[in-house]
């Protein structure tokens, strides 16, 4: 073939950065980020976590000025996790009117009334064996555990949360808590639910941080297996019959098939939750000079959007603004 016989040229689109950035498909912005945000009871300021350097537990008074950091980031909206310093059998710091995250929700809203606050609506940092639910033997108990996730969700939405996020893969969990919230007059809190959350590896770096790892066994009676796909859509497909307003798929980067499937399938939005693990990788190698850290963390982030996803709810999310900028 000569010259003269190629008329489909592709790279005449990639010829310089303006004309690429013309026909970019999917553009990543810091709008359609969640940033989840750890704060514990004690007084220390901030507490590392091994696992994910730059990521932190807060004290109520520090994480003031982390989330003024990440307004100014143009980081709106957050997850708050909390570590509470007394865990039990029936995860009762979970509802307690001054429980960590109710005491931070009072706290946030105040200062910052803009700012999107989710709750993640989870026991396991609440239990003294780090399940999510009500233990009995070695089983997790479905529905006796609704009634703590019921309780739970209610006393965050009275103290400020936007948004509920159960995430501990009970089922019926979005019916109870859209029934609760309704009857106690709170119709506009709406409910990002954990509809297709994985039985992962990749969560073990956030269990350093929130210190929910489980005592005995493992979570797989609960979360979804990895291999599943068609299971995935019947999740969401509930999930959104009950009344869900989001429907998140997490973990993200190995699941980019399911966050697509289920977007073919569901009227909603879709959050993928981009998780510890993943953080934690790109982290690792990047120290070691293995890999361009910054240029990494756009072309998973952007490879997620691709996928199907609306919302990314990212450790990176501090840091989308300035890498966008830097890599102009
Ligand atoms: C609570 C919860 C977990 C994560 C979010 N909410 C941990 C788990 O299910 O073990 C994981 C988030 C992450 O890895 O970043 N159930």
């Amino acid at each position: 073939m000569t010259n003269m016989d190629l008329k489909l040229r592709s790279r005449r689109l990639r010829k310089n950065e303006v004309i690429r950035s013309l026909v970019q498909e999917t553009v990543l912005s810091p709008a359609q980020f969640i940033a989840p945000v750890f704060v514990h009871e004690g007084n220390e300021p901030e507490i590392k976590i091994n696992s994910m350097p730059g990521i932190y537990q807060f004290s109520l008074d520090r994480v003031l000025k982390h989330i003024e950091e990440l307004c100014k980031n143009e980081i709106k909206s957050i997850i708050l996790f909390g570590i509470p310093n007394l865990k039990d059998k029936e995860a009762t710091s979970a509802f307690n009117e001054r429980g960590i995250i109710q005491r931070a929700n009072k706290k946030i809203k105040e200062a910052f009334p803009d700012v999107l606050l989710v709750n993640d609506t989870c026991l396991c940092e609440y239990m003294e064996h780090g399940h999510c639910g009500i233990v009995l033997g070695d089983e997790v108990l479905n529905d006796p555990t609704l009634d703590v996730i019921k309780k739970t969700a209610v006393s965050q939405a009275v103290s400020g949360a936007d948004i509920i996020a159960p995430s501990g893969m009970m089922d019926g969990m979005v019916a109870v808590i859209r029934n609760a919230l309704d009857q106690n007059g709170f119709q506009d809190v709406a409910i990002m639910s954990y509809a297709v959350k994985y039985a992962s590896a990749f969560y073990g770096p956030f269990r350093e941080a929130a210190e929910s790892t489980p005592q005995f066994g493992d979570r797989k009676s609960y979360q979804m297996n990895p291999a599943n796909k068609r299971e995935a859509i019947c999740e969401a497909l509930t999930d959104e019959k009950e009344g869900a307003d989001i429907i998140m798929v997490k973990p993200a980067m190995p699941y980019l098939d399911i966050i697509s499937a289920v977007k073919e399938k569901v009227n909603l939005p879709i959050a993928a939750y981009n998780v510890s693990g993943e953080y934690s990788m790109i982290k690792a190698a990047a120290q070691n000079g293995w890999i361009d850290g910054n240029k990494a963390i756009l072309e998973m982030l952007i490879g997620i959007k691709r996928a199907g996803a609306d919302i990314i709810i990212s450790y990176f999310a501090k840091d989308i603004l300035k890498i966008l900028n830097n890599l102009k």
